[in-house]
């Protein structure tokens, strides 16, 4: 297995205020049954584990939970390769997507279906909470190879050159390719599709998933939508009885 794609990934994707946000948002319900949906490579999840929460990661992809599986404290999280489909019923108090997972599940159907699986997942009361970019603040307009390039140091000392490109935006889908310049001289390349919802599009797909709305910040300050920077629709929403 090609274990550079998810050290990269943890490499660039270094703890920061989205993961505070997400925390601390967990935090409000003290030893709580977490789900982490799209836990990816666990960032997040071994911290709530670590914060004294009961936590399960689930993923679809395999790479990145084995990668979390070998990191230290991974014994005390229930790791499970799958989707939201994989669900027990209202076996959780919180269930948090991070890092835009709700972005990478793109097809309409699919999404509505996922938000109903988190509906039937979580206790009645249960909070969900997750994030998703502003479409209003056209943040794919700086993913161009000038203005994102990046250097990623890696654990060992050595370093990553990145950088973005844009390769697409229709019908509310952003497709860009993410490349990585090794110190070998190797090039990995990692494309990407996101779905862009606005705030009414999210807001309309919950109500039909049974949620309420509590709260749509536009940052990691908790900020109202449009007033960040951040670009961000951070959703706070509780399974309704
Ligand atoms: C950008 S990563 C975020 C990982 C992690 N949440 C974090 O904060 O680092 C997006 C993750 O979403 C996962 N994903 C994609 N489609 C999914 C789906 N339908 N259900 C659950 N996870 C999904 C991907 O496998 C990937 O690990």
């Amino acid at each position: 297995m090609d274990r550079r794609p998810a050290a990269i990934y943890d490499a660039e994707n270094r703890w920061g205020r989205d993961d505070d946000f997400f925390l601390a948002a967990v935090d409000e319900t003290p030893a709580a049954r977490v789900l982490d949906l799209g836990c990816g490579t666990g960032r997040l999840t071994l911290a709530l584990a670590a914060a004294g929460h009961t936590v399960t990661g689930v993923d679809p992809h395999r790479a990145a939970l084995d990668a979390a599986r070998a990191k230290p404290g991974a014994d005390r999280v229930t790791w499970i390769e799958g989707t939201a489909e994989v669900l027990p019923e209202a076996a959780y108090d919180v269930a948090v997507l991070t890092s835009h997972v709700a972005q990478e599940i793109r097809a309409e159907d699919g999404w509505r279906r996922t938000l109903a699986d988190l509906r039937r997942a979580l206790v009645p009361g249960g909070r969900l909470v997750f994030d998703s970019r502003d479409p209003a603040a056209r943040r794919w307009e700086r993913w161009t190879p000038h203005d994102s390039r990046r250097r990623v140091a890696l654990p060992d000392g050595t370093a990553v050159e990145a950088w973005t490109e844009l390769t697409e935006v229709r019908d509310g889908l952003v497709s860009f390719v993410h490349h990585y310049l090794l110190p070998d001289g190797d090039e990995l390349r990692s494309p990407g599709t996101l779905r862009f919802r606005t705030e009414a599009e999210l807001r309309a797909d919950l109500a039909t998933a049974h949620f309420t709305v509590e709260r749509i910040h536009g940052g990691w300050g908790r900020e109202p939508v449009g007033a960040s920077d951040d670009g961000e629709l951070v959703v706070i929403a509780r399974a309704a009885d």
